[in-house]
């Protein structure tokens, strides 16, 4: 017997996306094979490598852990969506380049979107704070010096985008 379908409605980066899925479909598999986004990765598929946080409302989630019928009627902000509008790289995009955030790729979505949301709640991290708000995504290759390098050059460059031309902070 086939699968019951669900007619749902997901909005990713501003976009919204009729589809059918199953009760059961993962948001992760929903974003890379019913929409095509592949740029939000799949590693452990069970909640603990962080590869796969996309934002939803603006808070950092694991798409591997939430089905896609739950997500219908709430913002998902994948990593294809931190780019700025002209296509240039977001802050946090633009900070890894800076710092050597990354070295094969694979676990950089998330962290992008985890350092997204962190930098949100907390423009001004210290180093150590840093290091708490990537405390749940997990990296093979780069020791993480890099990555936390990059947070604070992420929330530097996300307050001058706040701060007006010559204005003050
Ligand atoms: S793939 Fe979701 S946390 Fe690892
Ligand atoms: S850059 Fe390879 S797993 Fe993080």
């Amino acid at each position: 017997m086939s699968e019951k379908q669900h007619e749902i409605r997901l909005t990713v980066n501003g976009t919204d996306h009729d589809v059918a899925v199953p009760a059961r479909r993962l948001l992760s598999d929903a974003l890379r094979h019913d929409l095509g986004l592949t740029g939000t990765h799949v590693g452990c598929e069970h909640g603990v490598c962080g590869a796969c946080t996309v934002l939803v409302d603006g808070q950092p989630m694991r798409s591997c852990l939430m089905f896609a019928v739950t997500a219908a009627g709430h913002d998902i902000t994948t990593v294809e969506g931190l780019a700025r509008p002209d296509g240039e790289l977001g802050p946090v995009q633009q900070a890894f380049r800076e710092c050597h955030g990354l070295q094969c790729g694979f676990c950089t979505p998330g962290f992008l979107t985890t350092i997204t949301a962190g930098i949100a709640e907390n423009p001004e991290p210290t180093e150590d704070e840093a290091r708490d708000m990537i405390a749940g995504n997990l990296c093979r290759c780069t020791g993480y010096q890099n990555i936390v390098k990059a947070v604070c050059r992420a929330a530097e460059l996300a307050r001058d985008d706040r701060t007006p031309e010559g204005g003050a902070a």
